[in-house]
């Protein structure tokens, strides 16, 4: 029987009900909400253990305040510039203005609307001390080009990571690149704990970056700068329960993607936004780019089969009525790109009776969730909705 109930654009992921009740009945047993808790500590392990190959997650109150923490962690001089993507949203650029540093815009590449490495330098000046490019609704940026300009330079590299759960660079999850990478865990990702976030640090940074977001205390006692940042237990309930479905949810999406790129590659007046075939897509959201003359048709047409996208507008518009953002950065930002036409996927309508084969790109060890309908033959999965 096809599912025909309306795809909503950031409908969120739901947990099962009695499995998210019982953890929930958990915390209150142990009458323990919020400060570490042991479901916060172990979704915080699952997330690690799933995304930071060998480095550290640490689970934040929201993706805003994982951005703001990371951006703490490299100690940036107040009124510093930090150079970042003007196509994002609202947080990216809010957190640097928050913490009382200058953002500053280059462009981006064509393709990926990701930052463009040859931008990116241009714009370095003294004043530069960071590096805030996003992975733009999951196509990764170029890593390699970047990471060489911050060592070169001597600049904090921290990713905003919110729309890339899932994407990775050959096999690579994406959390791994740069000094920190920032991801959100808000609803209407993939995966979520209605309001949350994590950040992936290198080797010996995740204490300070958790002393940080708990006020800066250490055992009872302020050491330093720090403020609320922490997921509470229900939180993290959320996290835990929707863990189970997310490996099978993954690999439906990914499939997905690549059905979606086959069908859509050869119409005219659209333009797949890919980041290429060495790269994994982003399992958030598909995007699309269209003539403007046919968005408000194919709005239409996908209204009518009960499917509700959004469009995506270049961030500066929103930022220059926020009133916030310096002249010149703008207009070294170079003119507007046209908007994204952004579609949830849809995994259950588009897959039903799919049967699939397909490499998992992770050791099978690393493989953390079990799903009824998955057989797994080595590096590659049997798979069937
Ligand atoms: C690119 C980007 N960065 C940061 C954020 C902020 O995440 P949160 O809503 O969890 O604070 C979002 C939110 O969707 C986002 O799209």
């Amino acid at each position: 029987m096809p599912d025909i109930s309306p795809v909503f654009f950031g409908a969120p992921m739901l947990p099962d009900p009695d499995h998210l009740a019982a953890l929930m009945a958990e915390a209150l047993a142990a009458g323990w909400l919020t400060n570490g808790g042991t479901l916060h500590m172990r979704f915080e392990r699952a997330i690690t253990e799933n995304q930071a190959l060998g480095d550290v997650a640490s689970l934040t109150s929201s993706g805003t305040m994982a951005l703001t923490l990371a951006l703490m962690l490299g100690d940036l001089p107040r009124g510093a510039e930090v150079i970042t993507s003007p196509i994002s949203f609202a947080a990216t650029t809010q957190a640097i203005a928050g913490l009382g540093l200058v953002p500053v815009f280059a462009d981006v590449d064509p393709e990926t609307l990701t930052l463009c490495p040859g931008a990116v330098e241009a714009a370095i000046t003294p004043r530069t001390a960071a590096i805030l490019p996003v992975h733009f609704l999951g196509v990764p940026c170029d890593v390699a080009a970047l990471e060489v300009l911050a060592s070169r330079h001597n600049l904090w590299l921290v990713y905003d990571s919110a729309h890339a759960f899932g994407s990775s660079i050959g096999g690579v999850p994406i959390g791994n690149f740069g000094d920190a990478s920032a991801f959100s865990l808000h609803a209407t990702k993939l995966l979520h704990t209605a309001e949350g976030g994590f950040v992936v640090t290198r080797a010996g940074k995740a204490d300070s970056l958790r002393r940080m977001r708990n006020f800066g205390l250490e055992q009872g006692r302020v050491t330093g700068v720090g403020l609320n940042g922490k997921m509470s237990e229900l939180h993290a309930a959320m996290g835990l329960a929707l863990l189970p479905s997310l490996f099978s949810e993954v690999v439906a999406r990914k499939a997905l993607r690549q059905v979606y790129d086959r069908s859509l590659a050869k119409l005219p007046g659209l333009r797949l936004h890919t980041g290429g075939e060495s790269v994994g897509g982003g399992t958030s959201y598909y995007s699309l780019r269209l003539a403007p003359s046919l968005r408000a048709r194919l709005h239409l047409a996908l209204a009518e089969e009960g499917i509700f996208a959004r469009d995506q507008f270049p961030f500066y518009v929103v930022l220059a009525l926020l009133g916030r953002t310096p002249r010149s950065s703008l207009s070294r930002a170079g003119p507007p790109l046209r908007p994204v036409l952004r579609l949830r996927f849809f995994a259950c309508r588009c897959m039903a009776g799919l049967r699939l084969r397909l490499p998992t790109g992770l050791p099978r060890q690393s493989l953390p969730f079990a799903w009824p309908h998955q057989r797994i033959h080595g590096n590659e999965i049997d798979f069937r909705i």
